[in-house]
């Protein structure tokens, strides 16, 4: 694939991991622990691909409204994996970055993303941000009210605020905004995911659950991207 249609950022709404097990007569745990087996594969091929950012969605705020016993399922398998996986994705070069909200985050999840965040934090082949409790409404107003304390402060003047001061009070600061939006599971919607930063980016759709998304699926999309004209308002010349 030509090196410059190649997207600089991923992000991924990985969806379907509860209708691929129900599909099969499984439980949804068992969903899940196949879908973590996918975003490990995803990772290493947007690694090999020479993708710099990849941002993927693991838990949004509005999935703490799911029954107990499968939140909790979901916070034990983020330990285990993050524990298990960390010093992997380090060797490999890859930085984990969070994305998303502390506060009503259990402190013993907070524990495991700090440690994997610690020991990745030298890595610059790739940059992988894991959206957890994570809602991009929730990141704009996070951004307005650290905006306004420091204008009150005096650090900044009201004239100072333009979509690049914006944009570096988000989760995401210092990074590009995302090229492409893959969503798995045959769902059309972004779901509270990266609403100021989707501004621009390609979207990719398919019917394929989470966990039947393997390398050759994300190539397709990766293809698909590398087809598109992207124009951000102008005309083809
Ligand atoms: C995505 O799969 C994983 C998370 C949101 C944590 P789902 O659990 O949403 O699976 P479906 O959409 O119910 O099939
Ligand atoms: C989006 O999937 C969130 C994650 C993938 C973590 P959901 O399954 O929560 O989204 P909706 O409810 O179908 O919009
Ligand atoms: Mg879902």
């Amino acid at each position: 694939m030509d090196k410059d249609r190649r997207p600089r950022h991923v992000a991924i709404i990985m969806d379907g991991n509860g209708r691929w097990a129900k599909a099969r007569g499984m439980s949804r745990t068992q969903g899940h622990l196949e879908g973590v087996k996918r975003v490990e594969e995803i990772i290493k091929a947007a690694r090999d691909m020479g993708i710099k950012f990849l941002t993927i969605y693991a838990f949004s705020t509005e999935n703490w409204s799911r029954p107990q016993d499968e939140v909790s399922m979901i916070m034990r398998t983020f330990i285990m994996v993050l524990g298990q996986k960390a010093k992997e994705l380090g060797k490999n070069g890859i930085r984990i970055n969070f994305i998303g909200r502390r506060q009503g985050v259990p402190a013993e999840v907070l524990k495991a993303m700090d440690d994997a965040a610690h020991v990745t934090k030298n890595n610059t082949t790739m940059t992988l941000n894991i959206a957890f409790n994570y809602g991009a409404r929730g990141e704009i107003v996070d951004a307005i009210k650290s905006i306004f304390t420091q204008t009150r402060e005096g650090k900044i003047k009201i004239e100072d605020i333009d979509e690049k001061l914006i944009s570096s009070h988000l989760y995401t600061k210092d990074q590009p905004d995302p090229d492409l939006l893959i969503r798995t599971s045959g769902e059309e919607r972004i779901s509270n995911f990266l609403l100021w930063q989707l501004s621009y980016a390609e979207l990719y759709f398919t019917d394929k659950y989470w966990p039947e998304f393997n390398e050759e699926e994300f190539l397709k999309a990766l293809t698909s991207y590398a087809q598109r004209e992207r124009r951000w308002g102008g005309i083809k010349i």
